[in-house]
């Protein structure tokens, strides 16, 4: 059998991922390698990866320390699904500091080493305006992100993530149960609110960058779900 040039190619293009030690980062992670869609993922992460894979560069870095300079690295699109731990649970002053500083010092490294793309997680509800500190946070960080002068930035909303952290706890996986026996009854008006599993949530991000959309893309509620959904049917 003969394959063309385009099918035994490998992909061109580079990843840069920050969080790839967390939930939905983890499943990206896994995801950037096996799609073969990237010649290079470069994970930015502050511990080292337990992971080998030939395409996978792991670098060990503080992310307040990129300091606009990652040297050797180039880069065509950026993932970033960092977030401080316990998410919506988090301090005020946590989420400020992670989920606003470390996503626009990763964001703003991710452009001086060529990215045109940022896939991003945020969350359903983000508004710079809002009382709730993870939703200011949110809206700070989208708002932020939108100045930074990427070709495409991809905004992903969900609406609470599923899937089990190291080190949860009783409380958490009970929320979490809970959350998998409501989501069902979240329909109409509420389906936006519906958690979705951190592989899926994942598989949106990299469907993401298939569709060549430009511009600021939110996805969130159903569309988010046909992302997600659309992605494993073309893996
Ligand atoms: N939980 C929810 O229900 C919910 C709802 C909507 C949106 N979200 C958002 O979804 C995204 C992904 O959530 P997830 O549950 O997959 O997250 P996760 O498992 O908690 O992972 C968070 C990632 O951020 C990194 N991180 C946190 N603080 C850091 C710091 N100071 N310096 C460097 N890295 C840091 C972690 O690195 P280490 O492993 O080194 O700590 C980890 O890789 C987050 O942005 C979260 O806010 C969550």
């Amino acid at each position: 059998m003969t394959l063309t040039a385009t099918a035994t190619a490998p992909a061109q293009r580079n990843a840069l991922l920050a969080g790839a030690t967390g939930l939905t980062g983890g499943s990206l992670l896994q995801l950037l390698l096996e799609s073969g869609d990237y010649a290079r993922v470069h994970a930015l992460t502050r511990r080292v990866l337990p992971l080998d894979h030939p395409r996978l560069a792991n670098r060990v870095v503080k992310l307040a320390e990129l300091d606009r300079r990652l040297p050797g690295v180039r880069a065509d699109d950026a993932f970033c699904c960092v977030g401080a731990a316990g998410g919506p649970a988090a301090s005020a002053q946590e989420l400020q500091a992670v989920d606003v500083g470390l996503v626009l010092a990763f964001a703003t490294a991710a452009r001086s080493v060529g990215a045109t793309r940022l896939v991003v997680i945020s969350a359903l509800g983000a508004d710079a305006g809002s009382t709730n500190p993870f939703l200011r946070a949110k809206g700070e960080m989208e708002a932020a992100l939108r100045g930074l002068d990427f070709a495409a930035l991809d905004i992903v909303r969900p609406g609470a993530v599923l899937g089990v952290r190291d080190g949860a706890s009783v409380g958490g996986l009970l929320g979490q149960g809970l959350r998998v026996l409501t989501n069902p009854l979240r329909v109409g008006r509420l389906a936006p609110t519906r958690a979705l599993p951190s592989a899926n949530i994942a598989a949106a991000m990299l469907a993401a960058t298939r569709t060549g959309r430009r511009g600021v893309t939110l996805y969130s509620g159903q569309a988010l779900e046909d992302l997600a959904a659309g992605n494993r049917r073309l893996a």
